[in-house]
């Protein structure tokens, strides 16, 4: 999935034109994901208005691209804004989460009944009305509520949730931990952790039943996002949403909703190191890897190879349309024409083999890698003397994908712009590469900023070797159409890959 996820606001048919269209062509996405508005489908109780997700599903089709549609559902980013607005001004039947010193928080309690009730209607019917109108399959898949969770407080304090919190952990949770049947009440299980994971259990529970509904009437995909947590040096809430699907209660989430396919992290984290940290906890055997939501800032278009060489089956950064709301992400910059052009280059190499290379992946013969930033030099060391603390610095030293290996070859990757443009390094980390292999001596080959070598390995190491024949060109219907042959200085220092997308075919020899 080359995607892109667009703003909150701009899922309307009378806005796609402008606002959506141009720039999803600009950025060769094939799925864009869009959400679908609870208030807008159903504005008085069981009489629904399918008439907006009829149109997305129609433009989409004329555009040539999928969708996965995001229900807006109970949770909305923790809080119940997207509910309709009967459902609003009746707080009592659908409430909201009591924080631990009693004050109401804006985020609806997983404990009522009668909102999981309206919740499973609304869902269903939007499930069977695109049954309906959708043999196509343009809408490829279905996320269930977005990030569902608390800010601001760890739990529901309610007389309700209260006496579940101080009831035995149901049975089927022990079992899928692996801990003793009858082990006792949330706290003792869990000790610190219990008011999170109690949280995390009803809210998946929840979702789980809603996605089950669902599913039962329209089988699609499904899967549910989660606002993260610091990976690298994890707290408690309220320092995080809690009770959404962050790394510490993917297994709670697993045993609390099997109807999900798979528990998505939306990556909003600058810093190289918890970035990377983040896509390795959610690629897991039993969790496809997915990154329905991440920055538009132009930096984080190297880690779709990032997390293409983790196997990710999509990838779709945030808010790349052309609304130019300020309710951009806090701290994101304006969508600008480089900030497209960064997460194009990736698609326009990708968009005619996304099937390939889709499949080379699922049968391991792919790697993809990102630069890193260079590791910052090492602090004057204060126990060397005054001498050391005034000493010249040493430079930051600059970060090499470490050697691909696959059967029979090695590759290496050097980042930095095309040999004889006078640099030596990519002045930003923005190198990426991918290679797959198509046959013992053959690899399909592409990337940004970066040069791609080999080197006979196993019981072919040491010997000399060549390039036989580098193609350039491209997939149509399956089938790699070369339109010309890189040789001379083109392949002399390896195969370069700068601003233009640009795949090889390449065979190679050794003597
Ligand atoms: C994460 C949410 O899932 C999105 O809907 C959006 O609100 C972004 N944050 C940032 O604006």
């Amino acid at each position: 999935m080359l995607g892109a996820q667009i703003h909150n606001s701009s899922a309307w048919p009378a806005v796609l034109p402008t606002v959506v269209w141009p720039a999803m062509q600009a950025l060769h996405a094939n799925t864009v994901e869009m959400p679908v508005y609870w208030e807008q489908l159903e504005p008085e109780p069981g009489k629904f208005d399918f008439s907006v997700v009829d149109g997305l599903v129609a433009q989409a089709r004329a555009h040539h691209v999928r969708l996965v549609l995001l229900w807006f559902g109970t949770w909305k980013n923790g809080s119940n804004h997207y509910t309709p607005a009967w459902m609003k001004r009746q707080p009592q039947r659908y409430p909201n989460v009591v924080g631990a010193t009693g004050q109401p928080l804006d985020s609806p309690s997983p404990h009522a009944p009668a909102t999981l009730a309206a919740d499973i209607r609304a869902f269903t019917a939007f499930m069977g009305h695109l049954k309906l109108i959708d043999p196509a399959r343009t809408v490829i898949m279905v996320q269930v509520e977005n990030e569902p969770g608390t800010w601001g407080g760890v739990r529901d304090f309610s007389p309700a949730a209260q006496r579940l919190f101080e009831a035995p952990v149901p049975a089927g949770l022990l079992a899928a931990l692996g801990k003793p049947a009858g082990a006792g009440s949330w706290q003792a299980v869990f000790g610190e952790d219990a008011d999170e994971f109690f949280h995390a259990w009803f809210i998946g529970r929840f979702v789980g039943q809603v996605a089950a509904a669902g599913k039962a009437v329209y089988p699609l995909p499904l899967y549910t996002n989660a606002a993260l947590r610091d990976p690298l040096r994890p707290s408690r809430p309220p320092s995080y949403e809690s009770g959404d699907p962050t790394d510490n209660v993917l297994a709670i989430w697993k045993a609390a909703a099997p109807a999900l396919d798979l528990l998505a992290p939306d990556i909003y984290m600058t810093d190289d190191a918890r970035y990377r940290r983040v896509l390795e906890l959610y690629q897991r055997p039993d969790n496809a890897l997915l990154i329905p939501e991440t920055g538009s800032q132009a930096a984080n278009a190297r880690y779709f190879y990032a997390a293409l060489g983790l196997g990710a089956i999509g990838f779709a950064p945030f808010g790349l349309d052309l609304a130019n709301f300020a309710d951009s992400p806090p701290g994101a910059p304006a969508l600008t024409a480089a900030n497209l052009a960064a997460f194009a280059l990736n698609y326009r190499a990708f968009a005619p083999m996304a099937r390939e290379v889709a499949r080379l992946n699922f049968e391991g013969k792919l790697r993809a890698v990102a630069e890193a930033p260079p590791t910052p030099p090492a602090a004057p060391d204060a126990a060397a003397g005054p001498a050391a603390a005034t000493a010249t610095p040493a430079p930051a030293v600059a970060q090499l994908a470490p050697p691909l290996h696959f059967a029979g070859w090695d590759a290496t990757v050097a980042y930095g712009p095309r040999v004889g443009t006078g640099a030596g390094a990519n002045a930003q980390p923005i190198g990426r590469a991918m290679l797959a292999q198509l046959g013992p001596d053959e690899f399909l080959v592409t990337g940004a900023y970066a040069r791609v070598n080999f080197r006979p390995a196993g019981a072919a190491a040491g010997k000399p070797w060549q390039f036989m024949r580098v193609e350039e060109g491209q997939y149509e219907n399956g089938v790699f159409k070369p339109v010309r042959i890189w040789n001379g200085d083109e392949t002399d220092w390896g195969l370069q890959f700068s601003s233009v997308p640009q795949v090889v075919r390449v065979r190679l020899y050794t003597r």
